[in-house]
């Protein structure tokens, strides 16, 4: 039998609308790496989703099927990378159960991330109890799949600590059964929105998507904010900071063209039209290749079933067996 010894890594992410450049830098890219190198999955956390959309779980359902798309159009290869419905997946729910015996209520509501959401979603005196109790669920999450490395933003890294605990204490109490996962930081810094913002989001109105057409990303890239201090092109103009340069950094693979626009803006020898149509340009060449992939599979509807139906029974089989040493550790696995 031939072992797979590829090391086993997890990401996941909250179905919520479709994603944009700023999704693809910070991780989308890295996984299309990853998925040569290790046995990924890559979890779309429905079930997680749900704790703050509980009163649209349609929305949450429209959005694992985008999410599908955007995978697929992004690059990730089905037969490489494992891509996992967490509300298919009950021993994942299972084993947030017995977890939450692992850890106290006051060391999740102190987790500094849901700290910061709760504060953020503004749910007042009636914050779910689901919701708080997510770190518990995504503690399953990554040990339903015995995940070595869990690539993560920096937002991430209390998720992963919480883990960890959990992990140690199960292991000391029952005996060495749980995975420890270490994160694994991603190196990309975030990507600023069009307007200069510190992040590109949805809620912001400040993205470019990857399922953008070319006259979209012509239209935004022509409305991007680049150096306010520079009123004519004749002006000495700054690149750093500049939303179109640090865009040109991140997708402009020629980077001569690159040096040569700096240079140029610098002295006052370029205006924005033409560093942004450069610019556009090289978006739109990232982005094709993508449009191309997400046209062909939304021709095929049923290729998204199959995609999710293979992902799930994957993802059944490895918590499964997960689970049941589990239960034999914590004497629980009955045979009547
Ligand atoms: N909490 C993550 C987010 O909001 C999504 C997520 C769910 C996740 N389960 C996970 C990330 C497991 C890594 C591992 O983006």
């Amino acid at each position: 039998m031939v072992r797979n010894m590829k090391k086993r890594i997890l990401t996941g992410d909250r179905p919520s609308g479709k994603l944009h450049l700023g999704h693809y830098t910070g991780s989308l890219a890295n996984r299309v790496k990853l998925q040569d190198e290790y046995d990924q999955y890559i979890l779309i956390a429905d079930v997680q989703a749900l704790t703050d959309n509980y009163e649209n779980p349609v929305k949450v359902a429209d959005s694992v099927r985008e999410l599908v798309l955007d995978y697929i159009a992004v690059g990730i290869d089905p037969s490489k990378s494992t891509i996992v419905l967490q509300s298919q997946i009950p021993a994942i729910a299972e084993l947030t159960v017995f977890y939450l015996n692992m850890v106290s209520l006051n060391r999740v509501l102190r987790n500094p991330t849901i700290k910061a959401e709760i504060e953020q979603k503004g749910f007042g005196d009636s914050v779910p109890a689901g919701f708080a109790m997510y770190p518990v669920s995504q503690a399953a999450d990554i040990t339903a799949f015995e995940a070595n490395l869990v690539p993560v933003g920096e937002d991430q890294l209390p998720m992963i600590e919480q883990t960890r605990e959990i992990v140690r204490k199960f292991n000391n109490l029952y005996g060495n059964t749980l995975v420890e996962p270490e994160a694994l930081v991603g190196e990309f810094p975030r990507l600023i929105g069009l307007d200069g913002k510190a992040k590109m989001s949805k809620s912001l109105g400040n993205s470019i998507y990857l399922s953008d057409s070319v006259d979209e990303v012509n239209r935004k890239v022509g409305q991007m904010y680049t150096d306010q201090t520079r009123l004519k092109p004749t002006d000495f103009g700054h690149i750093e900071g500049n939303p179109v340069f640090i865009y040109h950094d991140a997708f402009n693979p020629n980077r001569q063209e690159v040096e040569d626009l700096k240079n140029r803006y610098r002295n006052g020898q370029v205006g924005d039209v033409e560093v942004k149509r450069k610019l556009a340009l090289a978006i739109n060449n990232v982005l094709e290749p993508m449009r191309k992939r997400r046209a062909d599979l939304e021709k095929n509807p049923e290729r998204v079933n199959e995609i999710l139906k293979q992902g799930v029974e994957k993802g059944k089989v490895v918590s499964g067996m997960v689970l049941k040493k589990v239960k034999q550790a914590m004497k629980i696995d009955y045979k009547f």
